[in-house]
């Protein structure tokens, strides 16, 4: 490689000398050099010297973006040394998260600040662990019924997709007005449903295309086979067990659509799986968030049939759509998945509406429309954000109508 060539390679670049002092922090390091997939040249980061002992020196080259992530929003904040780095505090001014996507550590943190703003009206429940050992959290929030009797329930996930960050900050900035805002509507929502939204529903995934790879989509589990040694992951939205392994996904490990060694082999997709079957007959709607293409799409994927409640869903879709439109112009388009998109067995939506039996199952391809498709710039987080929340409002009172729902408490 000539000099040249490599200047531009790694422009900017930066090597980090770390010193962990307690055992916690050589685990971290430990964990993240042992990652494969970070040792690929010219990415994100590259040991130079390996983790060794609690006081020994690690040195560790960075990309200019990591390297702004640890050092310089944080200089702003406070002085917390490297390797007492901690994300700050978005619980006074929660509206500041909306400005950049962020690591699952941070969406973690973010949720308990949203949490500390009323632990009354929310929680936090972690429902199943990842390949990675990550933790899958889901954020709870609504109104307590005085007798504790178990109200209905609207379902969002978000991210099951790695690369879709849209998705994951959509999901959050719902929780952050639902907790946030003075609005009467938006208490009355509170006072009907308990929102259950699960920002991350890939975590493994979505931190891989932070770190390594830009356009991970699959989870990062250990494929089986000859095939399985090259290609790791499973595409989660093709791992539901609803006609599982049909049209339009793959039986091949190295495939963006393999739909894994059988249903829910995934531990992402059966704790989430799992988790809902026993909430099921409340559950009154379930979304799933993705990006991109700005559709609202219903069950089915795995077939052209329509299912028999179909009108009622595309109508209930369509209504979300207009409110949706009204913000900001954004058009989104309704239909059944397999008829304005593709077919795609072993979806979550096909699932929920499948074999949980949620009648209202939707997935949300958020912005753009290809544009900018996965690499959504984050001044359109807010703004979509905005809007989705109004698909959302809109979909939570026609349901409320539909079966006479009443607000706890009154
Ligand atoms: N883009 C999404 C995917 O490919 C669409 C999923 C729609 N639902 C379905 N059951 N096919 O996973
Ligand atoms: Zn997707």
């Amino acid at each position: 490689m000539d000099d040249n060539n490599f200047e531009s390679q790694y422009k900017g670049f930066k090597v980090l000398r770390l010193l962990p002092n307690t055992v916690d922090q050589l685990q971290y390091l430990s964990d993240i050099s042992t990652d494969l997939s970070l040792v690929i040249p010219n990415k994100k980061i590259d040991f130079w010297t390996q983790p060794k002992d609690v006081n020994s020196s690690v040195d560790v080259m960075v990309s200019p973006d990591i390297y702004i992530d640890i050092f310089e929003q944080e200089k702003r904040t406070n002085d917390d040394q490297l390797m007492g780095y901690r994300t700050k505090s978005w619980a006074q001014n929660s509206s500041s998260f909306f400005e950049a996507y962020h690591s699952i550590t941070e969406i973690y943190q973010f949720l308990e600040d949203l949490h500390s703003i009323d632990t009354e009206l929310s929680s936090i429940e972690t429902i199943g662990t990842t390949t990675e050992n990550r933790p899958m959290k889901l954020f709870k929030i609504g109104t307590k019924s005085k007798d504790n009797s178990q109200k209905p329930i609207i379902w969002i996930d978000a991210g099951i997709h790695a690369r879709e960050w849209i998705a994951p900050s959509t999901a959050l900035y719902i929780a952050h007005k639902l907790i946030t805002s003075s609005d009467s509507d938006v208490k009355h929502m509170l006072d009907v449903y308990d929102y259950y939204i699960m920002p991350s529903a890939n975590p493994d995934g979505y931190e891989y295309s932070r770190l390594s790879d830009r356009m991970w989509r699959k989870t990062r589990s250990h494929n089986p086979s000859f095939w399985g040694l090259f290609c790791r992951g499973v595409d989660p939205n093709r791992n539901y067990g609803y006609h599982w392994g049909s049209a339009g996904s793959s039986s091949y490990p190295c495939s963006e659509t393999y739909h894994g060694k059988a249903p829910f082999s995934e531990p992402e997709t059966k704790a989430i799986s799992d988790y809902i079957l026993t909430k099921k007959d409340n559950i009154k709607m379930y979304i799933a968030m993705h990006s991109y293409s700005q559709f609202i799409l219903t069950p089915w994927g795995w077939t052209s049939e329509l299912p028999k409640q179909y009108n009622d869903m595309v109508s209930m879709g369509q209504k979300a759509a207009q409110t949706l439109q009204q913000r900001y112009g954004t058009h989104y388009k309704v239909g059944s998945s397999t008829r304005i998109l593709y077919a795609a067995s072993g979806g979550a939506d096909d699932w929920a509406h499948g074999t949980a039996n949620i009648k209202y199952s939707y997935t949300f391809e958020l912005r753009d429309t290809g544009v900018y498709g996965f690499i959504l710039p984050v001044r359109y987080i807010i703004p979509t954000g905005e809007e989705t929340f109004d698909a959302i409002k809109t979909m939570s009172y026609e349901i409320k109508d539909e079966y006479k729902l009443k607000a706890i408490n009154t």
